[in-house]
């Protein structure tokens, strides 16, 4: 099985919608059994609460439901998760600095990485766009990157653990 982690700082906008994305790619191409994501933030500040109800609504528009509840990332999660995919720099900063901190070196460029690195119509900084202090169309914008980043993370990731489709 491999796991792969979403992380933003909240984890209430953005994380928990490259979790529920990157599995409904999963469940589409039959490839339960293979890969499984998660998500988490940086910050504990809404530890214990559902997704942000903009996420929420995004996803049921698109036929997904979000149900996790927001946790903080932990050393345990460094080893846990094969891949772990932030949002942002400062996301990347932060566990780059976790990751170093715990192991004494840095993460491979395989174990931490944008997720916007895989997006095929990024232009410019590879940040997923905080959508915090805006209205539903940055939710949908955010939406639309990570579902287009995650199928080219899954292509990624069926070639590189060298994956065949289920029958
Ligand atoms: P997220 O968005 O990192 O995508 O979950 C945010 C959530 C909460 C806050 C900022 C961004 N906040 O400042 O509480």
């Amino acid at each position: 099985m491999v796991k792969v982690l979403y992380v933003c700082l909240g984890n209430i906008c953005r994380s928990p919608l490259g979790e529920v994305t990157f599995n409904a790619l999963v469940k589409e191409r039959g490839l339960e059994e293979e890969f499984q994501a998660d998500s988490a933030g940086t910050a504990g500040y809404h530890v214990g609460k559902q997704a942000d109800a903009r996420s929420q609504k995004v996803a049921q528009k698109h036929g997904l439901t979000i149900d996790h509840v927001v946790r903080k990332v932990s050393l345990e999660d460094l080893d846990e998760f094969d891949h772990i995919a932030v949002m942002d720099e400062q996301n990347f900063e932060d566990l780059h600095t976790m990751y170093y901190e715990a192991k004494g070196f840095p993460p491979s460029t395989d174990k931490l990485f944008l997720i916007r690195d895989f997006d095929p119509e990024v232009r410019g900084v590879h940040e997923v766009p905080d959508p915090y202090f805006e209205g539903d169309k940055a939710f949908e914008e955010v939406f639309q990157i990570l579902q287009r980043s995650n199928e080219k993370l899954l292509e990624h990731l069926v070639d590189k653990y060298e994956i065949s489709a289920p029958e």
